[in-house]
């Protein structure tokens, strides 16, 4: 019998996997987050950690669990930034994500970005709460048209596809860009060349070192003065700094955020931006969504527990 701890409380049907198990889920009954140290002295007590984006699992926390029993990290999220995959690698722990699940929904949220940005949703609807609309004008709340435009997508995975697909439906011109050939129509050679070409930006690229800050003042400045950044990947690949200074000062016209620098926290200057519309982070954020990406990972944990093949594994020498 293992022990796995799940950091959190699943959404409903999260944890179906390991029910008929034999396995002890551990879970705190009041749903309060592990601090990091909490981590680091829970981890050699459990076979497996299902957890959350929120939750950071580095090398203080793979190294304490390989010195007791930890073997499996599933992550209830695509994106693993929070976990640090070679040091998993070197304590030959297994590192698992959720692929696949979460890409309709997250388009769909990145494409409620691209409308309400370009349409400035947030700002209308925030006047019209605050009892500031005294009534239709001709020249009010003057968005940029979203059908027919060009859109560009920075990384080309599977959510950037899901994007491409919806902006079939609005005869987008479709552009990506990504640092090898995919092969496919639209293909840009270079970030600076997409971003010049584009009236709509959307981002779609996992956080690494390569990705971190990879929008900041001079890429931003390349942008069409029309132009709307939509970022639902992670906060730090824009430089939020950057970017409130370029909503601000008219380098670019609008953006639609879903992720930030500092999750919870949010630049200031960004919650004060013109034309900006911001989310907390709630992409994949339907319940048939979050339900299917923690059974995902669930299952995962089982199967590196029983010797299984895991699905999603990020680090295969691990597997
Ligand atoms: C992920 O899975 O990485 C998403 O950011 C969660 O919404």
């Amino acid at each position: 019998m293992a022990r796995i701890l799940v950091t959190r409380r699943l959404p409903a049907g999260g944890l179906d996997p390991l029910l008929d198990t034999d396995h002890e889920i551990v879970q705190r009954d009041d749903d309060t987050p592990f601090t990091h140290d909490e981590l680091v002295a829970a981890a050699p007590d459990f076979d497996a950690i299902v957890c959350l984006l929120t939750d950071r699992i580095d090398d203080g926390v793979l190294a304490a669990g390989a010195l007791g029993r930890l073997r499996v990290v599933a992550n209830v999220a695509v994106g693993y930034d929070n976990v640090d995959v070679a040091a998993a690698s070197r304590h030959h722990i297994a590192v698992c994500n959720t692929p696949g699940v979460l890409d309709e929904t997250t388009a769909d949220l990145a494409f409620l970005l691209i409308l309400a940005a370009s349409r400035l949703a947030s700002e209308a609807e925030a006047d019209l709460r605050r009892g500031r609309w005294a009534g239709w004008g001709i020249n009010q709340y003057l968005g940029r048209d979203v059908h027919g435009a060009t859109l560009g997508l920075v990384g080309y995975g599977r959510i950037g596809r899901a994007v491409a697909r919806r902006a079939a439906g609005f005869e987008m011109n479709v552009l990506h860009h990504t640092r090898h050939d995919t092969g496919a129509a639209g293909w840009v050679d270079s970030l600076d060349a997409l971003l010049a070409q584009s009236d709509v930006v959307s981002l779609h690229v996992p956080l690494n070192e390569a990705s971190r800050h990879l929008i900041g003042t001079r890429e931003l400045g390349l942008m069409r003065s029309t132009a709307v950044l939509v970022n639902t990947a992670r906060g730090p690949v824009i430089d939020e700094e950057a970017l409130a200074a370029a909503l601000e000062d008219g380098t670019i016209f609008a953006a639609g955020i879903d992720v930030f620098e500092r999750e919870p926290e949010v630049h200031p200057r960004l919650l004060a931006a013109p034309r900006t519309v911001l989310l907390p982070h709630i992409g994949s954020a339907s319940q048939e969504t979050r339900a299917r990406m923690a059974q995902v990972a669930c299952e995962d944990a089982r199967a590196v527990l029983e010797g299984e093949t895991p699905m999603n594994l990020v680090n295969p020498a691990c597997g």
